[in-house]
């Protein structure tokens, strides 16, 4: 079957560029504490970048759940069963969907990534890999409304959602974003969600800050991105990446910080920045065992299998989609 084609969901302007990104950047930069929403991070380069994030010693996520992916992948098949169509939000390269779709026999694959270029070149390595399987990548934002290719309609669904990138939804948009996948998916659908934990916060920090300064170019990237989309001329020099936890959030930000004073423009619109001030470029929360289940049930799915990495800590949940009747 290979890769059946690419749909292509997103709204770009005659630029070419994303118009989403165009109106997240000015009312980001306009607001009181400036923010860009991370979905921003990834552009071709910055794709590039976060792959090499994962191989980074002390960016545990990535291998933690592999490892996960590789120790119970019998199980997981066993609790997932044969012939569903697999949904991957924010498939990026897909390098951990082999392992799932080797163990358990899906009946169609559809990968949805915001960045075209990567999700094309990953969905042609995933077709060699896998040549009975039919692939139906979807060029979308996850967080929006996706339509999802016809001809996964009448198959049972199987929600893969790794990567723990749920983390970078603030618990209100979590909920909301979870609701909306429940309702995409449709009844008797699961949902096999990775869940980074919380743990000690100099592993947390030294994760998000790396002494070899891949995470500083992945959060810098995005100012590039502005400048060379939008016709920016923030000087990039003068941020330095910062990457705190927050223990009130139960969260790691990400910030740019300004070194000093400065005055840009982004599509001729002006902006100044003091020195110390910031961007805020991403949250990433941990949840605990209790709070990734509430999590998802606020959400419509009903947790039915844990597999936990001890170290550092960080889940797979197998979760099953509510079915709403009157209870108590
Ligand atoms: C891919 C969104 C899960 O939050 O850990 C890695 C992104 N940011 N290093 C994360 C990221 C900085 C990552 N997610």
């Amino acid at each position: 079957m290979g890769v059946v084609r690419q749909l292509r969901q997103i709204s770009a302007d005659d630029a070419g560029v994303d118009t989403a990104f165009r109106a997240d950047v000015h009312a980001g930069l306009s607001q009181a504490q400036k923010a860009v929403p991370a979905r921003w991070f990834y552009d071709t380069t910055g794709s590039a970048l976060f792959e090499d994030i994962t191989a980074l010693p002390e960016y545990y996520p990535t291998r933690s759940e592999t490892d996960l992916l590789k120790r119970h992948a019998g199980e997981m098949a066993a609790a997932i069963g044969p012939g569903r169509a697999v949904v991957e939000l924010g498939s990026g390269s897909s390098t951990k969907t082999p392992l799932l779709l080797e163990a358990i026999t899906p009946s169609a694959y559809v990968p949805v990534d915001i960045s075209g270029d990567f999700l094309r070149d990953s969905a042609a390595a995933l077709a060699a890999r896998f040549p009975g399987l039919p692939i139906y990548p979807v060029e979308a934002d996850f967080t929006q409304r996706v339509a999802l290719p016809r001809e996964i309609c009448p198959l049972p669904k199987l929600g893969f959602f790794p990567g723990s990138t749920i983390g970078n939804m603030v618990a209100r948009t979590a909920v909301d974003l979870l609701r909306s996948w429940r309702e995409a998916l449709g009844d008797g659908s699961l949902l096999l969600i990775g869940i980074d934990r919380i743990k000690d916060i100099g592993i947390l920090e030294r994760a998000y800050d790396d002494p070899a300064g891949v995470t500083a170019a992945f959060n810098l990237n995005l100012l590039d991105r502005i400048n060379r989309e939008l016709g920016g001329d923030i000087p990039v020099d003068n941020f330095i990446h910062r990457a705190v936890w927050n223990d009130v959030h139960a969260r790691i930000e990400m910030h740019l910080v300004a070194a000093c004073d400065m005055d840009f423009t982004v599509d001729g619109r002006a902006y100044h920045m003091a020195k110390g001030e910031t961007i805020h470029s991403e949250n990433s929360h941990k949840y605990g065992p209790r709070d990734a289940n509430l999590l998802l049930r606020a959400g419509g799915w009903t947790p039915l299998a844990t597999w936990d990495d001890a170290d550092p800590a960080f889940a797979l949940i197998l979760a099953q989609a509510t079915e709403f009747r009157s209870a108590p």
